[in-house]
């Protein structure tokens, strides 16, 4: 039996954490085995690989190159270790981040050639895609009024990605919805710029229609 994949994706600031998590709450209401999954990251070495993806621990600058192939190199693991095997038994993955992270920002955002950015995450992934990708589209302006707001609240600082400058997060969001254009099957662009609860509807609803169709 062959499980259910869904990917949240969005530019900073679009509340897939949050989303992520009311989501996985509502399929395990409805009795799914879900198993939960963050980009970068989800397994010690993929974690490892974050920490210095997100907060510039080595000191040294990371060529965009490097960047893309760290991410690549996390994905893959992830896939491995955690994503293939839940699947294959049948349970549904939720991954707050995945493929389309990396054609947005390293492809569009870093303007690495986006055939070969692809090319490297399809050799990740080994074939694992996403069923669903929910695409959470926000404003770079309200998507970073939203982290400041968090970061007063949380102490938290802007962490390096964050740091990239808004010119470079305008090229991601553009990205994400060329990207959306060009998987119209796969990807659903779903308003982030609304009331919590608008947006967990929407969410629900997309997630709904789709479990009609399957069986997990
Ligand atoms: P987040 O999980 O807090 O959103 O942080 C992940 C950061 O890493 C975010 O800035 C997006 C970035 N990222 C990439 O640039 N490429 C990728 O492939 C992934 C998964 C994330």
């Amino acid at each position: 039996m062959n499980g259910l994949f869904i990917s949240l994706e969005g530019p900073e600031g679009s509340g897939k954490s949050t989303h992520a998590k009311q989501l996985i709450q509502k399929l395990e209401e409805y009795g799914y085995e879900v198993v939960s999954v963050r980009e970068p990251g989800g397994t010690a070495t993929g974690e490892a690989i974050r920490n210095i993806l997100q907060h510039d621990s080595t000191g040294e600058e990371i060529h965009i190159e490097t960047e893309a192939l760290l991410f690549a190199a996390c994905r893959a693991q992830l896939a491995q270790s955690v994503i293939k095997p839940a699947l294959a038994a049948g349970k549904c993955v939720i991954a707050d981040r995945f493929i389309d992270s990396a054609i947005a920002y390293q492809g569009y955002g870093r303007e690495l050639a986006i055939e070969t950015v692809i090319k490297i995450n399809q050799f990740a992934v080994d074939g694992t895609m996403p069923d669903l990708t929910l695409l959470l589209d926000i404003t770079v302006d309200a998507g970073f009024n939203r982290i400041m707001e968090r970061n007063k609240n949380t102490g938290k600082k802007l962490d390096r990605m964050e740091l990239a400058g808004k010119d470079f997060h305008e090229k991601v969001r553009n990205g994400y919805l060329e990207i959306a254009k060009l998987n119209p099957d796969r990807i659903k662009i779903i308003d982030s710029y609304r009331d919590m609860e608008a947006v967990s509807n929407d969410i629900w609803d997309t997630v709904k229609s789709l479990l009609a169709k399957q069986t997990v």
